[in-house]
This record gives C-alpha cells, sequence and structure tokens, in this order.
C-alpha cells in the first residue's frame, strides 16, 4: 500500500480535508457523513453554502447506501459510465447531512475512475464529498501543483495523483418526473450521453441563482480578464495585442511572439485541449497579461463543455475581493 494513501487515509479518518486526485480534477476531499468536516470544505475553498458537494462512491453497488428512489435510467448510465466522470442527482438518503446538499433533498454522486482515487475510497469506511479544489470561482486545479498554489497552506495534504486525464470537471445529469435533464456539460460529452439514451433535455445556462445546480455563471475565471473569439486573425489585425495572451486551438499565428501563445493541442485533438485547458489557463494567468483571447473551439463532442467553460470564464472576470460577500451570505445561511 502506498504510504501517502496510508497518510490521507489516517487525516481523513480524523476529520481533516485532503486534496485528492480524480480523472477530472483534483477535489477537495472530507468524509460525506461528517458535519464538520464538511464545514471545513467550505470555509476553505469560500463556496456559499448555498453550493451543493458532490460525493465520491467506491463501487456501484454503494450507490443504495446513500440515494434511494433511483431511476432505473439513472441505474443504466452508472452502469455504463462508472467509474469515471458522470455525476447522478438523486433522491438522498438521510445518512447524507444536509450541509452536503446545501439542504436539497437529492444528492450529486460519482464513482470516480482515478486508481489512487479508488484505492484511497477502498480505504475508508465513508465515500468522500469533494468540490473541485480551488478557491471559489476561480479555475479548477489539474495538477497537486495547481493545488498547491492556490490552497497548499490551508490543508495538510495534497494526495499526489498526477495531471488529471481529463482535465474537466464531471458531466452532471439530474432527474426531473423520471426524465434526465443535463445540468451541466463535461468530461463525457452530450453525444456520448445521447449515444446510450437518446436526446436528452439541457438546463445547463449560467444563472446567477444556482437553481439549476452548479450553474453560477461566475464559474471557472481565471484572474485576468478573458474573452472568447471565434476568429484570431481577424482579433489581431483590428487591435493592439502587445500585452494579450492568446490560448489557442487551432494554430499559433506568426505575427504573435511564442511567450503569448498556448496551443492546447498539436493536431486539433478535443481530448488533448481538454486535458491541457486549464494548465493552459493557469499558465496564461501567471504571465499578467492584460488580457487572455481564447480562441473558441469547435462546438461538438468536448469541445462544446470546453466552450461552455471559456464562455464562463469570459463572464465575470474573477475579482478577488470577494469573501466579505460571501461570508455574509455563509453567516445567513448558518443561523
Ligand atoms: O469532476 C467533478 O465533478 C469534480 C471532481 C472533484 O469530482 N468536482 C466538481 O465539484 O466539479 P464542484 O463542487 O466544483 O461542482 C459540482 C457541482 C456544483 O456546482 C453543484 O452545484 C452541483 O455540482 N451539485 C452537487 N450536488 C447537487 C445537487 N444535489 N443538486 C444540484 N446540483 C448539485
Ligand atoms: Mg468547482
Amino acid at each position: 500500500m502506498n504510504k501517502e494513501i496510508l497518510k490521507a487515509t489516517a487525516l481523513l479518518n480524523d476529520g481533516k480535508v485532503v486534496a485528492i486526485p480524480t480523472e477530472t480534477v483534483y477535489g477537495l476531499a472530507a468524509n460525506a457523513f461528517d458535519e464538520k468536516a464538511i464545514e471545513q470544505i467550505f470555509q476553505i475553498k469560500q463556496r456559499p453554502l448555498f453550493n451543493p458537494l458532490i460525493v465520491h462512491i467506491k463501487s456501484i453497488d454503494y450507490l443504495d447506501t446513500i440515494a434511494q428512489q433511483i431511476p432505473p435510467i439513472a441505474q443504466q448510465l452508472a452502469n455504463e459510465f462508472w467509474p469515471g466522470a458522470l455525476t447522478l442527482i438523486l433522491p438522498k438518503k438521510s445518512i447524507i447531512p444536509s450541509i452536503v446538499t446545501a439542504g436539497k433533498d437529492t444528492v450529486g454522486i460519482r464513482m470516480p475512475s482515478h486508481p489512487i482515487a479508488l484505492e484511497l475510497l477502498n480505504q475508508l469506511d465513508f465515500p468522500l464529498a469533494a468540490p473541485s479544489a480551488n478557491p471559489f470561482g476561480y479555475i479548477s486545479p489539474t495538477t497537486s501543483e495547481h493545488v498547491k498554489k492556490q490552497l497548499g497552506n490551508k490543508i495538510p495534504m495534497i494526495l499526489e495523483g498526477g495531471a488529471c486525464a481529463k482535465g474537466i470537471e464531471s458531466t452532471i445529469i439530474g432527474f426531473e418526473d423520471n426524465e434526465p435533464i443535463l445540468y451541466r456539460v463535461g468530461a463525457i460529452s452530450k453525444e456520448a450521453i445521447e449515444s446510450f439514451i437518446g436526446k436528452i433535455k439541457v438546463k445547463s445556462k449560467a444563472s446567477a441563482t444556482p437553481e439549476a445546480p452548479g450553474m453560477l455563471s461566475k464559474h471557472y475565471s481565471p484572474k485576468t480578464k478573458l474573452i472568447v473569439s471565434e476568429n484570431i486573425p481577424e482579433y489581431i489585425k483590428n487591435n493592439n495585442v502587445e500585452n494579450t495572451g492568446f490560448l489557442l486551438f487551432s494554430n499559433t499565428p506568426d505575427s504573435i511572439p511564442i511567450h503569448n501563445c498556448i496551443l492546447v493541442t498539436k493536431n486539433k485533438n478535443l481530448d488533448e485541449a481538454a486535458h491541457n485547458l486549464y494548465a493552459s489557463l493557469h499558465e496564461l494567468d501567471e504571465r499578467k497579461f492584460d488580457l487572455i483571447i481564447a480562441e473558441k473551439f469547435p462546438e461538438y463532442g468536448i469541445g462544446s463543455s470546453l466552450n461552455d467553460r471559456l464562455y464562463r470564464a469570459q463572464e465575470t472576470h474573477f475579482d478577488f475581493d470577494y469573501p466579505t460577500e460571501l461570508l455574509k451570505i455563509n453567516k445567513t445561511i448558518k443561523q
């Protein structure tokens, strides 16, 4: 047994928060049955208490321990896509404390496929509630280095698991009258879901009130202002781009210095682009340009999920003076 996994097991058994690798992004994990442990996640992330967490389980069979009234189609989706990057929103059992679900009677659940996450889950007598391991609103971490830079001084351990293979968050599906609804596009493409269950309704538009789950518009933003462009050559022609960073999909324009550009894939491979997207945004953010111009991805498959994240990042660039407002929100809810 990996010594690091043993250490993480001990910390989690002790009610502590540990950053863990998954195949999508790194998560900030704690015992899903332990309210006190979960409270720390919200504090460390500065996450408003109205935003529920995803619970990570070790096997498909474990689903029945924390969820009930599982629609047959949900069970089929779990059988098809787990372990993997699909989160199912299902009626919760009372064993899940309401702080995990932000008071909702449903809980988000997924069985991750990352071998280290699974090995860890198999050591524990409880599932792990874990949001992405970033400060609220900021870009999700896809390496342990990203977590270390953002939250390193606030958590006792980051379990190393290499760069996340998928690179963007899980796809989220909920059910309304037993009908599946796509709440968040993600690492499993809409097309892949539809080839299995047929046409699916989508409710993932960014909104200020998180009535539809996980859909706060200002998620996934770098600190630098970001704009999505459908025509990079045209943008370069019409603007002064001296202190602009470019996140590129198709190619690197000759007229722009190499330092200003990151090409997320060598041959327009969308999986590779997903794998590199957040790491590239972290990197461009660190280079402190005045502006990041991101090339729009092709609008199909994972490309649509990547565009969703870019447009959310464009919506509001992230302002790090936010905590007082959020803390106020958390206080109100706690009372
Ligand atoms: O890939 C992922 O999903 C990663 C890894 C760590 O598993 N996790 C992740 O968690 O992206 P987070 O918290 O950053 O995003 C999960 C979203 C939240 O925005 C939340 O609103 C939604 O899932 N969610 C969770 N439980 C829900 C529920 N019961 N009802 C509605 N939405 C829910
Ligand atoms: Mg997140």
